[in-house]
C-alpha cells in the first residue's frame, strides 16, 4: 500500500501520535481477532512510547509483544532491545510473561537463535513453513544509515525471503532480526523517524529511483496500512 507521512512538530508530538495509533490498532485487533499482536523497533526513538505504554490500562492479557530485532547479548546487557523495553514498560503492566516473546540470544549461535524465533513465530501464529504471520502492528525506527530492524545496508539479512527471522550483522556483530517480507506482510507498519541527523537517509529511502541495498528501509513496501511518522527535524527538506 501507498505510504502516508505524517510530520509532527517535534519528538514529543512524535511519541503521542505513535500511542494514540498503537492504542487504537490494539483496539481494533482485540476486537476483531480478540488480541494485538505487536513487533517492537529498538533503539532510542521507541523508549518514550514504551514508557507512555507503561501508564495505560489495557486488556494485557490480549497483547502479545515481541521484538523486530535484537542484538546479540543476554537481557542484562545495556544494548539489550528486550532489556530496554523492559524497563521502560513491560516492567511496570501485568501483562502475562507468556505474552511477552523475546528474541532468544543464548544459545551462542546467532544462526539457532533466529531459527528458534522463526520457528516460535510459526508456531504462535499457526502458520506452515511456506506461510509469513501477519502482525498486527510492527514499529520500525530507520537509523541514519537508513536500516530498519537490523537489516543493514549490503547485507545478506536483505535478501532472505524465505524465512521470518534471520541473521543480521552491523559492523561484524551479529544480530537477531525479522525479515523484509515478514514486515511486509504486517497489517500495519509504522516508521517512527526521529532527528535531523536521519534526513539524507530519509531523503534516499522517500526517492522514486534509488539503491534498496544501500538504503534497505526502500525495502519496506507492506501489502497493509504503512505509515512514516517523522519530527520536523527529521523531515526537514523532504
Ligand atoms: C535497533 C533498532 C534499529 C533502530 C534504528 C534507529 O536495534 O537499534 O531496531 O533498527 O530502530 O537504528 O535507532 P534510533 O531510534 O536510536 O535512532
Amino acid at each position: 500500500m501507498q505510504k502516508t507521512v505524517e510530520i509532527l512538530p517535534d519528538k514529543a508530538a512524535l511519541t503521542m501520535r505513535a500511542l494514540e495509533l498503537i492504542l487504537a490498532q490494539a483496539q481494533n485487533a482485540i476486537a476483531e481477532r480478540g488480541r494485538f499482536t505487536i513487533a517492537l523497533s529498538g533503539g532510542s526513538t521507541p523508549k518514550p512510547i514504551y514508557e507512555k505504554l507503561a501508564e495505560q490500562d489495557l486488556p494485557w492479557d490480549n497483547i502479545h509483544v515481541f521484538w523486530g530485532d535484537e542484538r546479540y547479548v543476554p537481557v542484562e546487557h545495556p544494548d539489550s532491545n528486550e532489556g530496554m523495553t523492559r524497563k521502560a514498560w513491560l516492567n511496570h503492566v501485568p501483562i502475562p510473561a507468556g505474552n511477552v516473546h523475546p528474541m532468544p540470544t543464548g544459545s551462542g549461535d546467532p544462526a539457532i537463535d533466529s531459527a528458534k524465533y522463526d520457528a516460535e513465530l510459526h508456531a504462535f501464529f499457526q502458520t506452515p513453513p511456506s506461510e509469513f504471520p501477519v502482525f498486527d502492528l510492527m514499529l520500525q525506527g530507520m537509523g541514519d544509515d537508513g536500516h530498519t530492524a537490523s537489516l543493514f545496508p549490503h547485507t545478506e539479512a536483505l535478501n532472505v525471503r524465505d524465512r521470518l527471522i534471520t541473521v543480521g550483522s552491523k559492523d561484524g556483530q551479529p544480530r537477531i532480526t525479522v525479515t523484509v517480507p515478514l514486515i511486509n506482510h504486517a497489517r500495519v507498519v509504522i516508521f517512527l523517524v526521529s532527528g535531523a541527523n536521519k534526513q539524507n537517509a530519509l531523503r534516499h529511502v522517500f526517492a522514486t529511483e534509488g539503491d534498496d541495498a544501500q538504503y534497505p528501509s526502500r525495502l519496506i513496501q507492506p501489502q497493509g496500512a504503512f505509515l512514516w511518522l517523522l519530527d520536523q527535524a527529521a523531515a526537514e527538506g523532504l
